[in-house]
């Protein structure tokens, strides 16, 4: 049925009075209305009757959006701008399908002004809120690199975002529809970790009852996520190289090679050249694995994404809690800015977590922080007790680090772990191994 040309003047007023700059495609994907905030959003008259993808993705075939798009998947990404003043402004885009009687019958297609990678301004990626420029540089990277099979290697701190940058090169990569396995190299001792990366048959062991595929099977076709790969003790190195090399994965207890089709993202805290000169890292296999490294900057390197992220978190809190948090009083905002984030998005997360239950009211006050933020407001005036020990220069940077939140915590364990957004056992292994215990 052909509407008249007024009857899709009111349809654009009327979607544009409620979605802003939005697109309506049919089930074909071809673009059927355009509200003029999308023109005006896109710098050019969006051509009705045009394939979407094509529009917004340009000709590329290996667009992941462009392919989402056409495999009929609801999408949120940020994609370059198609033209416009500078080659660095992102739009977010953000699919909702559109159903008549259960069917799919098109899509409506949200467009957003993502901001600038230059300058200010607050981009989304797959979870990961930012306005730091070294990070919108990564997720452009990171989009780049999803794209083809490279191995990446992701390094940061504690709770800055590892595994989701690992799921967002997943979700952007053409294994999106493959299975996405991780597993922690830290979290259980060596012969587990073997039969559970590497699978095992039948009567291997004492115990193994059945042949059981390993994480490296399970990810056949997808990504596996490994995450604290410094750890993989040594034997495993070379059992990991060799599935590398070969593109295939034997079995503890088998002899036939079983040809695998895996990407691997691997994630470490620590950096993986001084774990090879102390040689407990295979140099071949850093190579491997860190053909792509990407890193992710701590929190107290982005100072401007405090604010940020604490106004993200609170929208995102609030429906769910008693307390509803509208605003920070300058002073808490002032002591979460001081602070020097140890334990990075996870700990602030914890920090509002702690909030919502301590406080109540609209205002966000400095004595809803966590006692460590109390602490720290006092020690910027003249310390009344001993001040605080100087850290040892002869420990490595995370045993200084776990050593300075074990102080914070007055020495209690279990506060401290809370900060790191580690388990209890986790903190007590690594300090075991740091020789803190
Ligand atoms: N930029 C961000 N915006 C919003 N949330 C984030 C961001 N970065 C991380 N997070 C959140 O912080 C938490 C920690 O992230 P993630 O688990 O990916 O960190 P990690 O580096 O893998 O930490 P760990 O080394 O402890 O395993 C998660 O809840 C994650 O959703
Ligand atoms: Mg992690």
């Amino acid at each position: 049925m052909a509407r008249r040309p007024e009857e899709d003047l009111l349809f654009a007023a009327a979607t544009e009075h409620l979605a802003g700059a939005a697109l309506v495609l049919d089930e074909g994907l071809t673009i059927r209305v355009a509200t003029p905030q999308a023109s005006a959003l896109l710098g050019f008259d969006v051509p009705l009757g045009a394939s979407a993808p094509r529009v917004l993705c340009g000709d590329a075939r290996k667009r992941p959006v462009a392919e989402a798009l056409s495999s009929g998947k609801p999408v949120q990404a940020l994609i370059p701008r198609p033209t416009g003043p500078s080659e660095n402004r992102f739009l977010k885009i953000r699919t909702l399908p559109l159903q008549l009687h259960e069917k799919l019958v098109g899509w409506l297609l949200l467009l957003e002004d993502a901001g600038n990678a230059d300058e200010g301004g607050a981009v989304f990626f797959h979870g990961m809120w930012t306005q730091d420029p070294r990070l919108k540089e990564l997720f452009r990277i990171v989009e780049k690199v999803a794209q083809d099979d490279g191995t990446v290697l992701v390094r940061g701190e504690t709770g800055t975002g590892k595994e989701l940058v690992a799921r967002a090169l997943h979700l952007q990569s053409s294994r999106r529809d493959g299975p996405f396995r991780a597993i922690n190299c830290a979290a259980l001792p060596a012969n587990l970790l073997e039969s559970e990366l590497f699978g095992h048959l039948k009567g291997a062991f004492t115990g193994a009852h059945k042949d059981t595929p390993g994480y490296i099977q399970l990810a056949h076709r997808g990504t596996l996520f490994l995450d604290e790969v410094a750890e993989l003790p040594l034997e495993l190195q070379a059992k990991l190289l060799r599935v590398l090399e070969t593109r295939t994965v034997i079995p503890v207890g088998a002899r036939e090679p079983i040809p695998v089709d895996v990407r691997i993202v691997s994630a470490t805290h620590q950096a993986l050249r001084a774990e090879v000169e102390a040689k407990r890292f295979r140099a071949d296999l850093m190579y491997r694995l860190r053909v792509i490294p990407l890193f992710l900057p701590p929190l107290r390197e982005r100072p401007g994404d405090i604010p940020l992220l604490c106004e993200k978190f609170i929208e995102s809190m609030n429906p769910s809690r008693r307390r509803h948090i509208e605003h920070l009083a300058p002073g808490a905002l002032a002591a979460l800015e001081r602070h020097d984030w140890p334990g990075n998005i996870r700990e602030l997360r914890n920090a509002l977590e702690y909030a919502y239950a301590i406080g109540d009211g609209p205002t966000l006050l400095p004595r809803d922080l966590p006692p460590e933020f109390l602490d720290e407001q006092a020690s910027d005036s003249p310390p009344l007790v001993a001040p605080r020990a100087v850290p040892d220069e002869s420990l490595s940077p995370e045993a200084r680090r776990i050593a300075e939140v074990l102080e914070r915590a007055g020495g209690n364990r279990e506060r401290a772990a809370k900060i790191l957004g580690l388990s209890r056992v986790t903190l007590w292994r690594k300090m075991r191994q740091l020789g803190l215990a």
